[in-house]
């Protein structure tokens, strides 16, 4: 009997040095994907400081989510995600975040994820951002620079066990890693559809992907957006501006995004989308990662 413990003891032992060695393995390997540095581009963006030129930037970065979604209603902060096995992670306060850095810093975190000393952002959706035009940028970060500061939850991001073993294996990617995938979209078929591509690139590759094929992610799942195909313009124009679907039935994130942020898109960049997404081919096979 007392052998027999001794066995199970030393093999309770084992197991349980084998786990701290995962854990560990883990650890390592998501903190060195985390501490990658990557060359930071020293682009210069003209930031405007006219109200016509402010005004504009307010509802770009709504339209785009960086006001009244995941940085807060007034992008005061606000916690995303908070479970212990997953993480903890806080969208920053941008009434701080933009006295804090450069125009030149701010632009390299939002369009290529990058921080001053060349480690990437995860979860922000640089891969979307990495096409936003000069212009526009410059406009979203005067209206950022224009708001007044305000309070909200302090900076705080605690990876769990599950999302560092998700960055380890290459399941859950930085923003620098997710720009180096980027695929191009396929070009738009006439010219009405222009705009359409560069708001679908800009704006619904953050939680549609940036092949617009859909994600699933620990906070939600996102239809491929060739289901357009089946929308009238009418339907679709609805669906922007309310967040109901064809079918009717109550929609998640997507009828907040639409209520919050997309209801100001104008009728003209509504009937774009709608020509860009309603005959989107067939993305080109994904690459195995
Ligand atoms: C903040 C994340 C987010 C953004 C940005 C976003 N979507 Fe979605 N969308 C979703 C999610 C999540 C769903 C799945 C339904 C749900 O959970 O709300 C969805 C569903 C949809 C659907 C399917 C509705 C149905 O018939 O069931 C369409 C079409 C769609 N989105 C179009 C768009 C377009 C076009 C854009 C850009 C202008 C966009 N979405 C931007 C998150 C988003």
């Amino acid at each position: 009997m007392k052998r027999l413990l001794r066995w199970v003891g030393i093999g309770l032992g084992a197991l349980l040095g084998l786990l701290v060695i995962a854990l560990a393995v883990i650890y390592a390997l998501s903190q060195r994907t985390l501490n990658q540095r990557y060359p930071v581009p020293q682009t210069t963006i003209d930031v405007p400081g006219d109200a016509a030129a402010i005004a504009a930037g307010q509802r770009l970065a709504t339209i785009s989510g960086c006001y009244a979604s995941c940085h807060g209603r007034r992008a005061e902060g606000a916690v995303l995600f908070d479970e212990p096995i997953i993480g903890r992670l806080v969208a920053p306060n941008l009434t701080a975040s933009v006295r804090k850095y450069s125009d030149v810093e701010l632009a390299n975190i939002i369009r290529h994820g990058l921080r001053p000393d060349g480690r990437s952002v995860i979860v922000m959706p640089s891969e979307a951002f990495v096409f936003l035009r000069d212009a526009d940028l410059g406009r979203i970060m005067a209206f950022l620079r224009s708001l007044p500061p305000s309070e909200g939850p302090g900076p705080s991001v605690a990876l769990g066990p599950l999302a560092r073993l998700g960055l380890a294996t290459g399941q859950y990617k930085t923003a620098a890693q997710l720009i180096a995938e980027t695929v191009p979209l396929p070009v738009a078929a006439n010219p009405d559809a222009l705009s359409g591509r560069y708001l679908a690139q800009t704006v619904c590759a953050h939680c549609h992907g940036t092949d617009l094929r859909g994600r699933t992610t620990p906070a939600y799942s996102s239809p491929n957006l060739q289901i357009v195909a089946a929308y009238s313009p009418e339907t679709f124009a609805r669906l922007m501006r309310t967040g109901v679907p064809l079918g009717g039935q109550k929609l998640g994130l997507m009828r907040e995004e639409a209520q919050l942020n997309l209801a100001l898109l104008t009728d003209a960049e509504i009937a774009s989308l709608y020509s860009y997404l309603h005959t989107l081919p067939d993305a080109p096979p994904r690459q195995p990662t």
